[in-house]
């Protein structure tokens, strides 16, 4: 094999797959995801008793032409004002990374027995898309082209508005705000922001942060808290986006997670349960949408910041044993003094990690690193520790899914 040099980080790591893989360097690097939210107003009424049932399906153009189905929304019951959920799609899978590539939405009537109803379709692009940024909505006409050509007088069958449409890369921060870190007033509290500004659980954001942040220029990070009671209800979460936009959870670069933790430190109350299962099972969620695209080439990498105490350690560990067969790795930095065998328990290295049903998991993703060992060491050295399994990681899944076995990277200083 060709000694190929790997930075220390998720990212150039992933590049190295390059020649065992046999797909391109664009597909097995890019991590990043594209961010839809979609309504429609006006739409054309189909069904004889009722509205009608619509749902979006976007397709992108090959190299041959033909359109090709790369994603299809849930359908919403008789509204012809339909508010689609939000939704992520690799970036690769959404336009093979062509910015340009032509993409067609179609908007159509379900119908139960398949016979779905064109309402109306559009062609665009990611670069058009991408101008519904924050408050200014991209909104097309939906046409029917048979109802276009038959008559003169018509205008539209509808109005599909984007409401926000981002690009941004998955590594997904979760952060520990459970009651057992301490009152982020008193000074004994991990949350406690230290007169110069800092607490472990930002130098902790920093410096994962810093290692898989300087590759691109959108730099989005999905970022979110749990155990916390939020306003306005004050319900407890085990996933409240970080900036309070749950609609938008990404935030521009670490910076941006950092500000938001800062922000929305004073305006919560910290609580519990330490639940951890919620929080792998969203990312599972997108890594399984990925997975089911066939191409393997996106790869999800979760960050959890905790002080350790779980609550749901059962949950988590099915959790984990689920995910263990899809593209993604867990990486927990436990922050504080506390007893951390939870958390070696979970990272599995002394042994195959088991449900409680007892089946085992496909592969370790997890890689547990206690913060406190580097507390004093440079910052470096932490995020070369956080990022050290990963690439091992993602050849056992590459490998787990049939292709051929190979050697982790060698590791190499740059
Ligand atoms: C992108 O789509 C818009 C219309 O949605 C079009 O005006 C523009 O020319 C397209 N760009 C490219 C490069 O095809
Ligand atoms: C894990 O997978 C099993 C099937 O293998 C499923 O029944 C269960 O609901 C999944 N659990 C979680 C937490 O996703």
């Amino acid at each position: 094999m060709d000694k190929v040099q790997v930075k220390l980080s998720g990212v150039s790591c992933l590049i190295f797959l390059l020649s065992v893989a046999q797909i391109s360097a664009e597909e097995i690097k890019d991590t990043r995801v594209v961010y839809l939210e979609i309504e429609a107003r006006n739409l054309d009424k189909k069904d004889f008793l009722g509205k009608s049932d619509p749902f979006l399906e976007f397709y992108k153009q090959t190299d041959a032409g033909m359109w090709q189905l790369v994603y299809r929304s849930e359908v919403i019951k008789n509204n012809l004002n339909p508010c689609w959920r939000k939704c992520s799609v690799p970036l690769q899978t959404f336009c093979g990374g062509d910015f340009n590539k032509p993409i067609k939405v179609e908007c159509a009537d379900h119908d139960s027995d398949g016979s779905h109803d064109l309402i109306g379709t559009f062609e665009t692009n990611l670069t058009e898309l991408q101008k519904a940024g924050d408050g200014s909505p991209v909104e097309f006409e939906c046409i029917h082209p048979e109802k276009k050509q038959k008559k003169k007088s018509y205008k539209n069958s509808g109005i599909i508005r984007i409401k926000s449409c981002k690009v941004g890369r998955f590594l997904l921060v979760g952060v520990d705000f459970t009651g057992s870190n301490g009152d982020p007033k008193s000074p004994d509290s991990l949350h406690y922001i230290s007169p110069d500004g800092i607490n472990e659980y930002l130098i902790a954001i920093w410096s994962v942060g810093s290692v898989v942040q300087d590759y691109d220029t959108d730099k989005l990070f999905p970022a979110f808290g749990f155990g916390a009671q939020v306003p306005p209800s004050w319900q407890v979460s085990h996933e409240f986006a970080l900036n309070f936009n749950p609609s938008n959870p990404y935030c521009q670069g670490i910076q941006g997670i950092v500000d938001a933790y800062r922000q929305i430190l004073p305006q919560i109350r910290l609580y519990g349960p330490t639940n951890f299962s919620p929080i792998i099972n969203h990312v599972a969620r997108f890594a399984a949408h990925s997975a089911q695209q066939g191409t393997a080439s996106q790869y999800f990498i979760l960050l959890i910041i905790t002080d350790g105490e779980i609550t749901d350690l059962d949950q988590t560990r099915q959790a984990i044993v689920n995910a263990s067969k899809l593209p993604m790795s867990i990486i927990i930095v436990g922050v504080g003094e506390a007893d951390f065998k939870a958390m070696e328990f979970l990272d599995g290295d002394n042994g195959v990690l088991k449900s409680l049903t007892g089946e085992p998991a496909a592969r370790d993703i997890v890689q547990f690193v206690p913060f406190r060992q580097f507390k004093n060491a440079p910052r470096e050295a932490l995020s070369q520790m956080v990022l050290a399994e990963v690439p091992k990681q993602l050849v056992s899944y590459y490998k787990w899914q049939g292709w051929p076995p190979v050697k982790p990277p060698e590791m190499k200083m740059m």
